[in-house]
Parts: C-alpha cells; structure tokens; sequence
C-alpha cells in the first residue's frame, strides 16, 4: 500500500508492506541513523521523533504515521553546522561506538525542546529507554546540559541583534 510521510519535513509517498515497522520503512529509504538494537523496545537505539515526541521505530507501524512529522538525526543540523547537541556530544566526549547516539540526541532533542534547563534528573528520566553500553551516561548528562547552555546563549545572542 502507498503512503505518505513526512520524514525531516519533506514529504515521500512510498510503497509499504502490511505490518512493516517504521525502522524497516525509515532505514530502507536511506535513513540509516534508525539503529537496529533489540528490535522489541527496550534499548531506545531506533528512537525518532514523531510530532516531536519520541517514539520507537521498531515497534510502530509505519501505516500509523500518515499525517505526522516524523525526525531523525538526519533532520538534525548539517555538516557545516552542526545542531548544538550534535556539536556537546562530540565536545564531552559522549559518543563512543555511536550505536546509541542517534536515538540519545533525539530524546534529548525532546526533552530540550519543552525545558530548556533540565535538571540532572530531568536529564536521567528523560534517557529512561535508551541504553549505552560504552560511556556510563556521565558524558552523555554533562553533553545534554552544555547543549542546553549553548541554546541559551544562541538564542540570546540572536535576541540581542
Ligand atoms: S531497537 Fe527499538 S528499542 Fe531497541
Ligand atoms: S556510544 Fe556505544 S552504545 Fe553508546
């Protein structure tokens, strides 16, 4: 059956099978930063966003998603000018493997997007599903907070001019 998404705020029409998952749809159309990890919703590696919530790849079906903004890490900055998350992690040292780090920014991304000044905790509940098995999340935490600090100053930096 065809259907239409809107994937990084473009809009695709694509064939899908019954039943296919959005990680199966997301990564055979080339967006490879959906992970595939434990396939049943307990390690966070295929997180995306869905009208900016985050969601699991791996356990929604892709006829679920006509009429919604779906976002990956690929929506996220570009080479020349990376997001400011995208920009903490690698600063503190937060990406090891990587495995986990798409599905890592984009919770944040979320978390950010509706508090720009999480606490620690905000930080760890926000993180609950997504599992790193190389940094011990110390990285990780120190990243999410920095990027939160270089929004700030953006934005207050762009407010003033
Ligand atoms: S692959 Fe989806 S939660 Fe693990
Ligand atoms: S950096 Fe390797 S799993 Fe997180």
């Amino acid at each position: 059956m065809n259907i239409t998404l809107t994937i990084n705020d473009l809009n695709k029409t694509i064939d899908i099978r019954p039943g296919e998952k959005l990680l199966d749809t997301l990564r055979s159309h080339g967006y490879k930063s959906v992970k595939y990890g434990c396939g049943e919703g307990t390690c966070g590696s295929c997180l995306v966003l869905v009208d900016g919530e985050p969601r699991l790849a791996c356990i929604t079906f892709t006829a679920q998603m006509a009429d919604k903004a779906i976002t990956t890490l690929e929506g996220l900055g570009t080479f020349d000018e990376l997001h400011p998350l995208q920009e903490s992690f690698l600063a503190e040292g937060a990406v090891q493997c990587g495995y986990c780090t798409p599905g890592m920014i984009l919770a944040a991304k979320a978390l950010l997007d509706k508090n720009s000044d999480p606490s620690e905790e905000d930080i760890k509940k926000a993180l609950d599903g997504n599992r790193c098995r190389c940094t011990g999340y110390t990285a990780i935490i120190r990243a999410i907070k920095k990027a939160a600090e270089l929004i700030k100053t953006r934005q207050n930096n762009f407010s003033t001019k």
